[in-house]
């Protein structure tokens, strides 16, 4: 009886870790990626380095990582406008302008594409 409960125990264990998106060790690995990646453009890579980067390539801030192309789809899709603004105005634990104060809208929407993986 007693083994009978820990099993259903244990499968009800293994059933809601099953449920999150991913594990932490596939976590781990989509973080180590984005922090491999640089925008190619120089000047654009320097601005990536002192704003987005510090956010967008770690996990615990909540922020979609940079080459995580299934954690920017569902916000992609909501229109390139959108993220921008998103950016202008500031979004969850992100402050208005990402930390970029003298980026161009164009600049936003180079490292948009850049962060969502194209
Ligand atoms: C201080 C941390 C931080 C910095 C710096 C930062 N972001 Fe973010 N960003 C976040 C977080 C956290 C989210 C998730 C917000 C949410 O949906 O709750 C986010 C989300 C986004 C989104 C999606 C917004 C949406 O509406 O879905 C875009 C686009 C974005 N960031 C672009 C940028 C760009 C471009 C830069 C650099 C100029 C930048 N971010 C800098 C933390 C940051």
């Amino acid at each position: 009886m007693c083994r009978m409960l820990t099993f259903s125990v244990l499968v009800a264990v293994m059933l809601l870790s099953a449920c999150q998106d991913k594990t932490p060790e596939a976590t781990r690995q989509v973080q180590i990626a984005s922090q491999q990646l640089v925008p190619g453009d120089s000047e654009l890579a320097a601005i990536y380095q002192r704003s987005c980067r510090s956010c967008h390539t770690i996990a615990a801030t909540g922020a979609p990582l940079s080459g995580d192309s299934v954690a920017w789809a569902p916000r992609m899709q909501r229109g390139m406008p959108a993220m921008i603004d998103s950016v202008i105005n500031g979004a969850g634990g992100m402050p208005p302008l990402g930390m970029c104060m003298d980026c161009s809208e164009e600049q936003f929407e180079a490292l948009i594409r850049f962060m969502a993986g194209g």
